[in-house]
């Protein structure tokens, strides 16, 4: 493959035969692509499955231009094809038509109405939970996190279709689900027909869960019951092209594919926002009395998600500091045109939110939690800099959910209990499916009703 009439795009020292950068990314595939920005320009080339050039874009206008203006004609690229190969294809590996049609099934369950619906299932969903959490007791709040945004998005989006028992035995498998799919992107496909235990069990989890899944969708077309959660919604669904109902493997990918999208990411940004105002004893106190002023004594509703500005540029800069995305991708279908450099059909493009918002050229100061860094008068980052939920046609459908998600959880668990860090504890980033804390435990302590300690 040779780059034509276009400048030359660096290749990234250390790839070897056969494993490409695959070393570099096992030992830690943060550290690895953070360190591109700092050695390599807008563009630099990255060796995943050996034999095919991943590009890296690392300059904010041509990740912009790369997902906005040449968003419909590219491809999803590697990641989202290992996530259809190992999980079904779902709107989130689709790409042209196929996408707009299977986006457009989708999107009424993300309307504004449906969320503002779901806001007293997810408050319900944390007040359980914060119950089970036992004053004095070291909690791993990673793990409790997986399992709140599990619940909240199972409650909302699976509402009355699945039993406790099949809940909990999905959430399990869930969790090596997606692990798995974070560490085999950064593989060569060789290594997962490999009969290792790690490939083994990834197999045994996905089954199950795509068992589960079809057994929930067998039981509620048996029934002819239409619980009003998306199962039910995408059950009465049909294809717009053959006119014929979805399969219920179809269903099942969908399905399996919302559950990875929707729960590892929020999970993920609720641990580390919660990690800041533990650390931050100055913000947590700013989000408690915001949320005094706002809500009194009463609990959240809809109507508050967006009257809790101070709240929202917390959330912000977690989503900033901590993006759970390090590598999204995308593939040319046709000889494409990026900016300078002209790139023939079938390369792979990808870039890291994680590192690009943490980039000391786009963000001053970049490591400090600062909330403040969001007012309004603040200095706006250029356009490219800050992509929370991604740009362009695959923009996160559920962008507003998980806001809503995020602002309830934390204004729940916030009134309800103060987390404290242990000492002597470090907290480090891993990237797999999902950027999150390797280990975060923390210490459960009631809040006294009213006040910040
Ligand atoms: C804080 C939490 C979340 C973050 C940071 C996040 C981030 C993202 C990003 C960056 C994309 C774009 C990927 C691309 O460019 O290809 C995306 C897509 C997507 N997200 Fe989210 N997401 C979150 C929560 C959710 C939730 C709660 C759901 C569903 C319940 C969800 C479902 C999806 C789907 C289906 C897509 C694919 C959209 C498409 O290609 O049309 N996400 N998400």
């Amino acid at each position: 493959m040779t780059l034509t009439a276009s400048p030359p795009i660096p290749r990234a020292a250390g790839s070897v035969p056969l494993l490409g950068h695959a070393i570099q990314l096992m030992r830690d595939n943060l550290a690895f692509i953070a360190s591109l920005r700092e050695d390599y320009g807008p563009l630099v080339e990255i060796t995943l499955q050996p034999g095919t050039r991943t590009i890296i874009v690392q300059d904010p206008d041509l990740i912009r231009t790369m997902l906005t203006d040449l968003g419909p004609g590219l491809d999803k690229g590697r990641f989202f094809e290992k996530m259809g190969q190992l999980l079904g294809d779902s709107v989130v590996t689709a790409a042209g038509q196929e996408h707009v049609r299977k986006r457009r099934q989708l999107q009424p369950a993300f309307a504004r109405s449906e969320t503002a619906r779901y806001v007293d299932i997810m408050r319900e969903a944390v007040t359980t939970a914060v119950g089970r959490w036992q004053p004095g007791r070291r909690l791993d709040v990673r793990e409790a996190m997986v399992e709140l945004s599990l619940d909240m998005l199972a409650k909302t989006v699976f509402s009355g279709s699945l039993d406790e028992e099949t809940f909990l035995q999905l959430r399990d498998d869930l969790s090596v689900v997606m692990n798995g799919v974070g560490a085999r992107i950064m593989l060569p496909d060789w290594v997962e027909r490999l009969p290792l235990p790690f490939n083994i069990r990834f197999n045994q989890a996905r089954d199950a869960v795509r068992a589960t899944i079809h057994r929930a969708v067998d039981r509620l077309q048996a029934s002819g019951h239409d619980t009003g959660d998306m199962l039910s919604m995408l059950l009465r669904g049909t294809d717009e092209d053959s006119g014929e109902a979805l399969t219920a493997f179809q269903i099942c990918s969908e399905i399996l594919t919302l559950a990875v999208a929707g729960t590892e990411t929020t999970a993920s940004v609720l641990s580390w926002a919660l990690y800041e105002l533990a650390r931050h004893p100055d913000i947590e106190a700013r989000v408690l009395t915001e949320l005094e002023e706002t809500l009194g004594e009463r609990p959240i509703t809809f109507q508050d998600v967006t009257q809790l500005p101070y709240l929202r540029r917390v959330i912000d800069e977690t989503l900033r500091l901590h993006h759970t995305g390090w590598l999204v991708t995308r593939r040319t279908v046709t000889e494409t045109r990026l900016g300078a450099w002209t790139l023939p059909a079938g390369t792979e493009l990808a870039y890291c939110q994680h590192a690009l918002h943490r980039d000391p050229t786009l963000f001053s100061d970049p490591l400090t939690f600062d909330p403040d860094r969001w007012l309004d008068s603040a200095q706006p980052p250029p356009s490219g800099a800050f992509l929370p939920f991604g740009a362009g046609k695959h923009k996160c459908i559920g962008d507003r959910f998980a806001l809503t998600e995020l602002i309830t959880a934390i204004a729940t668990i916030a009134r309800t209990v103060r987390l404290e860090l242990p000492e002597d504890q470090t907290v480090r980033p891993v990237a797999r499916a999902t950027v999150r804390p390797r280990t975060l435990l923390m210490t459960v302590r009631p809040r006294k009703p009213g006040t910040s300690r």
